[in-house]
């Protein structure tokens, strides 16, 4: 068998921005408290879909040290491997805009692996998301602004900028998500650079192809990312605590 692949995010600064996020979660929460959320989060993300708009990932303590201590540091691997493996989204990139920033871990994963580091603007409608984002920026470094907003509304920053969508497509309406692809897809033929991902779980994004294609025909490419990698401690425990498998890490991508 292939030896599994390793993922370096970003130095000791990841290992620090997980201390820190245990540090902080529990010292409010018990284990068992943060495992048992991390079952309620994950069955609201497969089956309770329709309450994600009304905020229901993120309601309570549990949930959202669950999808802090669980969640971000999966989507911070599975980011830094996309942009690694994806030739030419690490350079020349001075503003990287995070829509729906969540807790600033997909973002921070890109803006980490850049060079020269750009500065980063976070955008969530979620008021807890933004102060944990702003720590997590500042956890890898990276000069930030966060702001409360909804990403299908929210003016772009004059380009060129980076952005990305990092499963946070799924979460609009279907006319609010088509609205923001299409001026996403009109910001790339501008010269900006587009990163959405999702889940590979072709229920969680059944507009996937339509817009796979529309990203290919524009010069973009769609990719299928399945990472064997080493997984941090408590997210190991935590994913065999709550039942869920994570020894693979996947996920989709459209880049354009
Ligand atoms: C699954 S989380 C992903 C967070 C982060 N991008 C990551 O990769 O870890 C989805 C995030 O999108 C945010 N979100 C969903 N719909 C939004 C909207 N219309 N405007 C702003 N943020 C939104 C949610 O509040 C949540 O923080």
């Amino acid at each position: 068998m292939a030896p599994p692949h390793t993922v370096s995010p970003s130095d000791d600064r990841f290992a620090d921005w997980i201390a820190r996020l245990e540090e902080k979660h529990f010292a409010e929460l018990t284990f068992p408290e943060v495992s048992r959320a991390l079952r309620a989060l994950s069955s609201t993300y497969v089956e309770r879909r329709d309450k994600l708009a009304e905020g229901a990932a993120l309601s309570g303590a549990g949930k959202r040290a669950a999808f802090a201590l669980f969640y971000g540091p999966l989507h911070h691997l599975l980011l830094t491997h996309i942009v690694e493996s994806v030739p030419g989204a690490t350079q020349n990139i001075t503003t990287l805009l995070d829509l729906g920033c969540g807790t600033g871990a997909s973002g921070a994963a890109w803006a980490s692996a850049c060079q020269p580091r750009p500065r980063v603007i976070g955008i969530d409608r979620h008021p807890w998301t933004l102060g944990e984002a702003a720590s997590a920026y500042r956890a890898f470094g990276l000069s930030a602004t966060v702001r409360q907003g909804d990403v299908a509304t929210a003016p772009l920053p004059k380009g060129p900028v980076a952005i990305l969508a990092a499963f946070t497509m799924n979460e609009l309406a279907e006319p609010a998500r088509d609205a923001l692809l299409t001026r996403l897809v009109e910001r790339a033929g501008q010269g900006d650079r587009v990163l959405i991902v999702e889940p590979l779980a072709g229920f969680v994004a059944r507009w996937w192809n339509r817009w796979r294609d529309t990203f290919e025909q524009a010069g973009g490419r769609a990719d299928e990312w399945r990472l064997r990698t080493e997984l941090p401690p408590i997210v190991a425990k935590l994913d065999r605590a709550a039942g869920l498998n994570h020894r693979e890490i996947t996920g989709r991508s459209l880049w354009l």
